[in-house]
């Protein structure tokens, strides 16, 4: 089985920030879940580049657009890896391997009679690079909906043309088919009745934007930034592991993003593959916005979180962790620093901490730090997990983790070991061992179920437990842990930090 997963590519005109985070850290998840369950993944993450914003942004800086592009794709490639992103590329559509193939694309549809010349007139939106129709600008002033300070622009040009109408039935086939096309439902039926209510054309070249593609046939204009940008989920696959792997990952199995960009995703992109006889991907997941102290995060309000700062603090751990656990992933939530510190203590450093390290260290007080004989006493959740992260339920699969965490410091509550250590009772040894074995056993299961989530803590939990390495799907069942292995007590996996944050 081969499982293809990408994020969007993430603009450079400003810093990263916790909403990238975020998607990366999900796409992420999935990613390390099909690996484990021995699927053949390919795990795409990067850069989007071109259009007239980043070429704002450059200028505003002082530096030519490529430079400017080089800084900020750092900072986005330094994250994903500092969040312990397992992607298998990182694109950037500067990538002359890219921007050619873009061009042969375009230049594919024009030769298929796809493009067509004509003038085109529309309230254009130059931070999000979007013509807009009037309806969906906040009136009166044109304002746009996700940049309240912008007011949109009459702009008129002579471009060439994508019909996207005619391929309204197509699409509507396409949702009809597949009922789970776009997940969760709300965003499915959203894009469907969006196709269904009428579509206009899309201009695909831009006379009066200069950092861009230039189209193949007539270099005064340049594609479309999201033309460029859609392309990437392609191209990449071409020319990224430096082999064509097209034939093992495409059509693409899941494409994760927010729901700003559904309409690009789920009708635009689409209807460009079919159009040059592409088949288009198998499914979409959007999922919801961040806010902060119930505002949308920005930098005059002072409530951006830095997901450095973050790391730095806690650990890449604790951010994917909080992510995912406090968002109810599907819908909007949101994120701040004292929720932060409060799962993570809570948590990552009580519920789970404390149990690895005082399982561990019983089993060195009491058995000279080796496993004892015994069968796991606690119900198992690897299947419950399994059906959730199947049905892309990121926050569902950890919920159900977590309940076996929380059942396994009550089974400790229960059993008292230390009182069973000094029991005289001739029952209380076996049922020592029962209990020891029952933790260790758990113990290990979760270090199993949680990396994808958690993947430097359940490292390290494995290893206490004498089994490391093993986080494959088939070690996530009860009772894998043998009598007689060795385990050691680590060091705080989540250690107290000051909370002045
Ligand atoms: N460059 C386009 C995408 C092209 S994909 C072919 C773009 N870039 S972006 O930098 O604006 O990133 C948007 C994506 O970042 C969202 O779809 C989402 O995945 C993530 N997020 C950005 N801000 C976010 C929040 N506040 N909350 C959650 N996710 C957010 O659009």
């Amino acid at each position: 089985m081969a499982f293809s997963i990408t994020t969007p590519i993430y603009y450079v005109n400003s810093d990263p920030h916790l909403g990238h985070a975020y998607t990366t850290v999900a796409a992420d998840v999935l990613a390390r879940h099909r690996r484990r369950c021995g699927e053949e993944v390919f795990f795409l993450t990067g850069t989007d580049e071109h259009g007239g914003n980043v070429a704002r942004a450059a200028e505003a800086a002082g530096m030519p657009p490529k430079e400017f592009c080089d800084m900020v794709s750092a900072r986005f490639r330094a994250l994903a890896s500092a969040m312990e992103s397992s992607h298998d590329f990182f694109i950037r559509t500067t990538d002359p391997e890219h921007e050619r193939r873009v061009q042969d694309f375009v230049q594919l549809l024009k030769d298929k009679g796809e493009l067509y010349e004509g003038t085109y007139g529309g309230l254009y939106c130059s931070s999000c690079e979007v013509f807009y129709d009037e309806s969906e600008l906040i009136q009166p002033g044109n304002y746009c909906r996700l940049h309240p300070n912008r007011q949109a622009e009459w702009v008129e040009e002579r471009n060439w043309f994508f019909p996207l109408k005619t391929w309204a039935p197509k699409l509507l086939e396409l949702y009809d088919a597949n009922p789970e096309f776009v997940r969760p439902r709300a965003r499915y039926n959203e894009a469907r009745s969006l196709i269904a209510g009428g579509l206009e054309d899309v201009s695909f070249s831009r006379a009066t934007v200069t950092w861009g593609v230039p189209l193949p046939w007539e270099p005064e204009q340049t594609i479309y930034v999201w033309v460029d940008a859609l392309l990437n989920y392609r191209t990449a696959l071409e020319y990224g592991l430096g082999r064509d792997v097209t034939a093992t990952f495409w059509p693409t199995s899941l494409h994760v993003m927010a729901k700003d960009i559904l309409r690009l995703h789920g009708i635009v992109w689409p209807a460009m593959l079919m159009a040059a006889g592409y088949d288009p991907p198998q499914g979409l997941y959007v999922h919801g916005y961040f806010t902060s102290g119930g505002q949308k995060m920005s930098k005059t309000l002072g409530n951006v979180i830095d997901p450095f700062e973050v790391i730095d603090l806690l650990g890449a751990d604790a951010l994917r962790f909080y992510l995912l656990r406090e968002v109810q992933w599907g819908q909007d939530g949101d994120v701040t620093w004292e929720g932060l510190h409060r799962r993570y203590e809570g948590e990552l450093a009580n519920d789970l901490g404390n149990l690895v390290s005082r399982t561990t260290a019983m089993i060195g007080r009491y058995r000279d730090g080796v496993v004892p004989e015994g069968t796991n006493q606690l119900e198992p959740v690897h299947e419950q997990v399994a059906d959730r992260l199947a049905a892309v339920d990121l926050t569902g699969a950890l919920e159900e983790i977590w309940t076996l965490v929380r059942a396994a410091n009550r089974f400790v509550e229960e059993r008292q070991p230390w009182a069973l250590a000094k029991s005289d009772d001739p029952a209380a040894a076996g049922q020592l061992d029962e209990t020891l074995y029952t933790l260790a056993d758990t113990v290990r299961v979760l270090g199993v179920l949680l990396h994808p989530y958690i993947p430097q803590a359940a490292a390290t939990i494995l290893e206490s437990v004498g089994d490391p390495g093993a986080v494959s799907w088939d070690r996530a069942a009860h009772g894998g842990l043998a009598a007689g292995t060795a385990t050691t007590q680590p060091a705080p996996i989540f250690p107290r930090v000051a909370t002045d944050g």
